[in-house]
């Protein structure tokens, strides 16, 4: 081991000059030596100085020479003892050694050349560039002019190193003990807990993350939508059947066979089981007939109402079916008993897919029933509930459905997006609606809705409703998404 090494050599020496040389004594790479260096010199049981070292590798070219020896030895050596011509002895050479070879023989004074032909004009010449190469390969010191001129040739490259001398340091030990973390029972039952050096603590160490399960956005806003109806007082309405029937998601709410929105294309039917077994009959009497010729001071639509149709089994397309269920239920009691009630629960509807729109989705929902309830009440309502949810600017707008008589839609000014964004719909149940269920004639409801994806997208600023809900919803972003805290600004 690396550390081992280090501090072993240092037990018996001085220092240790060059961390370079030491790792390649030890054969570890300088790289990893040095993380060593760094710790030990870190916790102070080393000292380390750095210093910056030029060194020098060989070119391809340098490498070359130093294996096959210079241009001008080789040059030099091809010549005979009786001269050459210069075109003969270009012959035999390779280009590049002829080349080079022939200036640098000739500036050496090896060899003249004149008239055509070369001679020899020594006996012997030193092949000192291979050797000195071969030095510099092998980490040997060179003389500053010889590296120059070989810099120059480009046949060595220069190269800066970090290398460091070390030396004892302050806290020097010939081996590390391993710091104790825990001080267990065995160490106090053998009695070595005195001797025992314990690790510090890191007071800035992260701890490790918790696994635990984590709340999807639209559970978070769900949850806090959840805590302001309870605040004010509502009950929470069963929401757990997705499968509904025509009659109790629209014509229980006087929205007529014809209209629109029971269309193939804006609702998905059931194909098994497509119909339901069970309508309660003398209420499905009563909603035939207000379809049909009215009642209750209304002239009704003035169709033929088909039970068929009615039976027709679908997915919910609005959580106001089981707003419906709840008041007729409600209507059967005796005495009357005012109720306010809520849901959160999903909806489907069958749209095409963008940015803003999905086939399912969550449907906020709170209604109140009692004697004598006015529009004011509603507005009232409103705008407590929607403090609460931080939008205290809000503007109405008289809208139509077919169930809610007056209808208002619900903008709130946003202060982020500078501009009046839709909140929600709202109304007054019809008495269409209300009287065939049997309640008392005196008695309106109050009822709004909103979508719980509007709000989470805007609170957690996701403008791609597929980000938020869906297979491609990045699993780290319910892990890290804040708190939700509504009406706090
Ligand atoms: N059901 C309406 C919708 O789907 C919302 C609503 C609920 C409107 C209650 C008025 C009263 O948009």
């Amino acid at each position: 081991m690396a550390e081992d090494a280090i501090l072993g050599f240092l037990q018996n020496n001085e220092e240790i000059a060059d961390s370079h040389q030491f790792a390649a004594r030890i054969e570890v790479d300088h790289t990893e030596l040095e993380n060593v260096i760094k710790r030990l010199n870190g916790f102070e049981i080393v000292e380390a100085k750095d210093f910056k070292k030029d060194n020098y590798l060989l070119s391809e070219e340098g490498k070359q020479y130093g294996l096959e020896g210079s241009p001008e030895v080789n040059f030099f050596l091809a010549v005979p003892v009786g001269g050459i011509s210069l075109a003969n002895l270009k012959a035999k050479l390779d280009p590049k050694v002829f080349s080079i070879g022939s200036s640098w023989a000739k500036k050496n004074g090896w060899v003249e050349i004149a008239k055509g032909s070369v001679t020899k004009k020594v006996e012997n010449v030193e092949d000192k560039v291979k050797d000195l190469l071969k030095r510099i390969e092998e980490g040997k010191v060179v003389d500053g002019n010889d590296v120059a001129d070989l810099s120059k040739r480009k046949l060595i490259v220069k190269q800066t190193w970090r290398g460091y001398t070390l030396r004892k340091g302050s806290k020097y030990v010939s081996k590390r003990k391993k710091a104790a973390t825990d001080l267990t029972r065995e160490h106090l039952q053998r009695g070595d807990w005195k001797d025992l050096e314990f690790k510090e603590y890191n007071l800035n160490a992260q701890g490790q993350p918790i696994q635990i399960g984590y709340l999807q956005p639209l559970l978070e806003v769900r949850e806090e939508i959840q805590n302001i109806f309870l605040q004010m007082g509502f009950e929470e309405m069963p929401t757990n059947n997705f499968v509904e029937s025509s009659f109790w998601n629209f014509d229980a709410l006087f929205q007529p066979q014809q209209h629109p929105a029971r269309d193939s294309h804006d609702t998905f039917f059931l194909k098994a089981p497509s119909t339901t077994r069970y309508l309660p009959e003398d209420y499905v009497e009563r909603v035939k007939c207000v379809h049909e010729s009215g009642g209750y001071g209304s002239k009704g639509y003035g169709y033929d109402w088909k039970r068929e149709e009615a039976e027709k089994n679908l997915l919910r397309t609005h959580t106001t079916a089981v707003s419906t269920r709840m008041l007729y239920m409600l209507a059967q009691q005796r005495p009357f008993m005012p109720k306010r009630y809520y849901s959160i629960d999903r909806v489907f509807r069958n749209e095409a897919v963008d940015r803003t729109h999905l086939a399912e989705f969550h449907q906020i929902e709170g209604l109140i029933c009692d004697h004598g309830l006015t529009l004011g009440d509603l507005i009232g309502v409103l705008e407590d509930f929607f403090a609460r949810l931080g939008m205290s600017k809000l503007r109405f707008k008289p809208a139509y459905n077919p169930y809610t008589e007056p209808s208002m839609e619900i903008f709130s000014y946003h202060e982020g997006l500078k501009k009046w964004v839709e909140v929600g719909n709202s109304g007054m149940f019809r008495p269409e609606m209300l009287l065939p269920m049997g309640l008392p004639e005196d008695v309106n409801v109050i009822a709004w809705g909103l979508s719980l994806e509007r709000p989470t997208m805007i609170l957690y600023g996701i403008d791609n409703i597929r980000d938020l809900f869906g297979p491609k919803v990045d699993f780290n972003l319910i892990k890290s998404n804040p708190l939700c805290r509504l009406g706090l600004q």
